[in-house]
């Protein structure tokens, strides 16, 4: 399995950092493109360095190379996660508008009617933004803004981060340990149980 990564300029990249892992761990072939902003998001807030995060993936692009293969529709891939996905990124993928790399692979990705997750974020969220998820949406794209669920009563940050990850390969049918489903809850069997 091939599947494209993109980090951009989002809070929250530890979602992209979590996810190259979890594919490594899967064995699944990734391929990196990290955005300007991106970059100084993950050093803002995290402690990788760049080419440790890097590391992670087995293909690594920069964002203005228009002529890697990922640029391509005849490269043959699986699909694209952005994580996170600023506003400026989706509203590029919106339009059509291929200024850079990611948006060009995500573009590329929507013409092959391949899988496309954007973890958007951004909050609040105005009218243009809506109107992007939207249109997206609307011809198969998948809108999956990092929000957490507390039904799974999180102890901790990774907790969070784990269980939300779990939600994003699960659209590619990868398993990742500790993810909680429903359907497996203490609380949901001790309901049962009541009945
Ligand atoms: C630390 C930091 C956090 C940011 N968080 C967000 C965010 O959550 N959502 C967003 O849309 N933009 C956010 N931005 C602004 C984007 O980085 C900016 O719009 C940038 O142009 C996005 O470009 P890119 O999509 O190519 O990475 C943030 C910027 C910084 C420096």
């Amino acid at each position: 399995m091939n599947i494209i990564v993109a980090i951009t300029g989002a809070s929250g990249v530890i979602y992209g950092i979590k996810i190259l892992q979890e594919l490594k761990k899967n064995q699944v072939t990734s391929h990196l493109i990290i955005s300007k902003w991106g970059k100084e998001t993950i050093k803002t807030e995290t402690d990788y360095s760049i080419s440790e995060v890097e590391a992670l993936a087995d293909y690594v692009y920069d964002e203005t190379d228009m002529a890697a293969p990922i640029s391509s529709g005849s490269f043959k891939c699986d699909g694209m996660i952005v994580a996170p996905c600023s506003m400026k990124t989706l509203s590029g993928i919106a339009h059509g508008y291929t200024e850079d790399l990611i948006i060009r692979a995500a573009d590329v990705t929507i013409k092959e009617k391949r899988r496309l997750i954007l973890m958007v974020r951004e909050t609040p969220l105005n009218p243009m933004h809506l109107e992007n998820m939207l249109k997206l949406s609307q011809i198969g794209v998948t809108i999956l803004p990092p929000v957490p669920a507390f039904y799974t009563k999180p102890e901790t940050i990774d907790d969070i981060i784990n269980q939300t990850v779990g939600r994003v390969l699960d659209q590619f049918g990868i398993e990742i340990d500790n993810m909680k489903r429903w359907g497996n809850l203490s609380i949901q069997k001790e309901a049962v149980k009541e009945r």
